[in-house]
């Protein structure tokens, strides 16, 4: 089992380069099978979601090339399987896209439920009830969701949650259905964008994507593209707190500022000092950092995925904070593995009160999920002392190479696999 060590204390300093947004990638491989020709997709990152996502495709008899570590050719005329095996959805929950992309090309998918990160109960029923609306009969059966239709068409559906993956599912299915489909209440996070950009580029008619309502003209067929995928919001976000938390100077590059407005605001509103470029943000931490309340909310809000990360940094602020979280119901368990580390932070209901403590200490800590792992990293990089990370496999789900990008930061950061492994760090770092 793989973990990471960490020395903190070090101040991050430093570029780093963003990687492609994971969660447009995993949708957009997923539509990527819907035609019949080559699709070319770059700025990829090369993280493990993204992988198993790629060997799912591959099982279901698509042709997948790896280019490069970023890039990727797919070719979906030789699917001969519409049902996806177990193996795959148990390790990434996005595999359910395949629903909605079989769906709208073959008429007929078969998904197993799908697991994924452990924040609480994730409900499928929108995409369902999306999907029901253009037609399809929707059974449960052993386990898998099936959806099989005659004939697709348009329909007018209102969203009773705002959901990423349901709002993405219905309007890849939407895209091949005959007719008009009007989608409200729909989510607005860069991803859903990218992905109606993508699918566009194979001669989809999506419109309004980014706002509450999109507007789908089914079309007959969907032809090949190349595409480069935006970047990842969502791991920007975390090495700006990651400058934040160890006050630091980070330049955050290949990133697309506007996306990162609600991070970059709180980061403000904490006293950090933040420049914005075209295609970069500097976050600077001269001095200690300050409280404030933040509710998670869907974009343009401040995001559930940058929750854990903005806490790690309240519990070194000074004052009390407030973070409520609004998306997920249990998406506080990394709390008491902070609290080891000497932050006080008490959880009532789905709000966590944070008392800021003037440091943070080193203890063996577990990630719970990907970004409470990753904001686990935080503190230990803030922290005085050493800090293990256990079950960092939740880490390596969405961050490309997050140790090496540390490192040139100036982290004192090892992956390691072995006690003589943490007793070799040790001794190095004294
Ligand atoms: C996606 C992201 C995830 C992020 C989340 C919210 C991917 C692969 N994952 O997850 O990282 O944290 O958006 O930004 O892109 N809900 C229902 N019924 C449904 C669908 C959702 O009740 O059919 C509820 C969920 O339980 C949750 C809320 O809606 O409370 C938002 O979930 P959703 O936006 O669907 O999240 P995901 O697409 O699963």
């Amino acid at each position: 089992m793989e973990q990471y060590i960490i020395k903190g204390g070090n101040p991050l300093v430093g570029e780093v380069d963003i990687a492609g947004a994971k969660n447009a990638a995993l949708a957009i491989l997923a539509a990527s099978i819907m035609a019949d020709e080559t699709i070319t997709i770059d700025n990829l990152p090369d993280v493990r979601d993204i992988n198993v996502l790629l060997e799912a495709i591959e099982g279901i008899g698509a042709i997948v090339n790896r280019v490069d570590r970023s890039t990727v050719k797919i070719n979906g005329s030789t699917i001969q399987n519409i049902s996806v095996d177990y193996e795959y959805i148990k390790k990434i929950r996005a595999s359910y896209y395949l629903l909605g992309a079989l769906l709208g090309k073959y008429r007929h998918a078969e998904v197993p439920l799908p697991g994924g990160c452990n924040i609480g109960s994730r409900p499928i029923d929108q995409h369902l009830k999306g999907f029901r609306a253009l037609g399809a009969d929707v059974d449960i059966l052993h386990g898998a969701i099936i959806a099989k239709s005659e004939s697709l068409h348009g329909a007018h559906i209102y969203l009773d949650v705002v959901s990423v993956g349901a709002t993405i599912n219905i309007m890849m299915a939407a895209a091949l259905s005959p007719g008009r489909t009007i989608l409200e209440n729909a989510a607005k996070e860069p991803h859903v964008v990218d992905v109606a950009n993508f699918l566009n580029s194979m001669g989809a008619n999506i419109k309004g994507a980014g706002t509450d309502v999109i507007r789908i003209k089914g079309v007959e067929k969907l032809h090949k593209t190349e595409y480069s995928i935006i970047p990842d919001q969502i791991e920007a976000g975390t090495f700006m707190f990651a400058a934040a938390a160890t006050g630091g100077d980070v330049t955050v590059r290949n990133v697309i500022p506007k996306h990162l407005e609600a991070t970059t605001a709180k980061l403000i509103e904490i006293g950090c000092e933040v420049e914005e470029f075209d295609d970069a943000v500097r976050v600077r931490a001269s001095k200690k950092l300050g409280r404030t309340n933040v509710k998670t909310l869907p974009y343009p809000g401040y995001p559930t995925d940058m929750q854990p990360q903005i806490t790690v940094a309240l519990s070194i602020a000074k004052g009390t904070s407030i973070v409520t979280e609004s998306i997920f119901e249990n998406r506080f368990k990394y709390a008491g593995e902070l609290a080891r580390m000497g932050a006080h932070i008490r959880v009532e209901g789905n709000s966590a009160i944070i008392d800021g403590v003037d440091r943070l200490t080193g203890a063996r800590v577990c990630a719970p999920d990907l970004r409470a792992g990753a904001a686990l990293v935080i503190a230990g990089l803030a922290a005085e002392g050493i800090t293990i990370v256990d079950d960092i496999v939740y880490i390596q789900r969405g961050y490309e190479d997050f140790e090496g990008k540390l490192r040139s930061l100036g982290a004192e950061i090892e992956k390691v696999s072995s006690e003589k492994e943490i007793r070799k760090f040790r001794l190095r770092v004294g």
